[in-house]
């Protein structure tokens, strides 16, 4: 038996230690580095740009040389400086320790007084890469050289495939960057579930039919349907769609392990939740609007009040997570079905 039981009636939840221990944290984070990541959008990518990423805690590169995008190790191959911190337009990427210096798919080109050192340079001197795969805009990356991004995807792709993402155009009115004072899972936790929104989210509450929420569980991902109250927005839908007939407001995929694709008639909004040590976390939002008539309305409307009201929760439930008094809870059958999943998947 695992840390949770495969049957929800009979599982606990996530230990409180996984939220609070240093050396958990870091074998979670070779689990969240190995899987596929979203590392940024194709659209926002200039060639000759060099963008620092974190692919869990590890410092990687997003780059782009002659169209081609390569994600490369942000550690130079000397001795561990930090290549870029900053975003940076160059041909090149020179290390500001020693001055070794890497073409932008992570070759190296030039060391300064190495011409004595014996078999240099050797593959082990360029910069490692990842995997790169882009799905409709959306680039992703991965150390893991066995799953394949398709397989990754696929249960969203059949889903959303109605979606013509081509119509779709990065809105940064809609760029946010929040930094909490939490464990990244607590925040995956609290998106997972809608049980909370009668008490947390009153507003949305009255924008969506809560009694017609959906949750349904994929292998890597997790998707809570929201279903329109009487006239509000929703989605066309295709007759061969699985879901035509319905009212759907919002299509909420969370995907393991860090990212978020909230569908709205509107468009998409993305959210990528990111780790900075045990109890730190920054999510970053973009927005991809395709129907600017529709924005700002319905379930994707006021998406700054839930916002600030989910921190909320999220910050203190951090601090409940370090009391001796609390080590584990139940979860609803009926409504945390996705957080159960999400744990399954931690610590599987
Ligand atoms: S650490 Fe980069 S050149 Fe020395
Ligand atoms: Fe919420």
């Amino acid at each position: 038996m695992g840390v949770i039981h495969p049957d929800i009636t009979k599982a606990q939840t996530l230990p409180s230690t996984y939220y609070r221990d240093e050396n958990i944290h870091l074998k979670l984070m070779r689990k969240f580095s190995g899987s596929w990541n979203f590392i940024g959008l194709e659209a926002a990518l200039v060639e000759g740009e060099a963008i620092p990423v974190l692919l869990g805690d590890i410092p990687m590169l997003l780059t782009k040389q002659g169209g081609i995008i390569n994600c490369i190790s942000n550690v130079c191959t000397h001795r561990a400086m930090i290549l870029c911190d900053g975003i940076k337009k160059v041909n090149s990427i020179t290390c500001p320790y020693h001055g070794r210096t890497f073409s932008l798919c992570g070759k190296i080109k030039h060391m300064p007084e190495f011409s004595e050192v014996e078999n240099f340079p050797a593959p082990s001197d360029d910069l490692p890469k990842a995997k790169v795969a882009i799905w409709n805009g959306l680039i992703f990356a991965s150390l893991n050289l066995k799953e394949s991004f398709e397989n990754y995807i696929l249960d969203v792709e059949q889903r959303m495939n109605f979606i013509d993402f081509s119509n779709l155009t990065k809105d940064d009115k809609l760029n946010r960057e929040h930094n909490l004072f939490a464990n990244w899972m607590l925040y995956v936790d609290n998106y997972l579930e809608g049980f909370h929104i009668p008490y947390v989210h009153k507003g949305l509450n009255s924008v969506i039919d809560y009694s017609n929420y959906k949750t349904e569980v994929y292998r890597n991902a997790v998707l809570q349907v929201g279903y329109a109250s009487k006239g509000d927005d929703c989605f066309t839908l295709p007759p061969e769609h699985p879901d035509f007939g319905s009212n759907i407001a919002a299509y909420y995929w969370w995907i393991f392990p860090n990212l978020m694709l909230n569908f709205y008639p509107w468009g998409l909004s993305i959210n990528v939740v990111m780790p900075n040590g045990v109890n730190e976390t920054k999510v970053i939002y973009y927005g991809m609007v395709g129907d600017q008539n529709k924005s700002g309305r319905g379930a994707g409307g006021d998406l700054d009040t839930v916002e600030h009201e989910d921190q909320w929760i999220v910050e203190a439930c951090n601090r409940g997570m370090k009391s001796v008094l609390y080590q584990r809870g139940r979860y609803s059958p009926s409504m945390e079905k996705g957080v159960h999943h999400f744990h399954r998947l931690l610590t599987e």
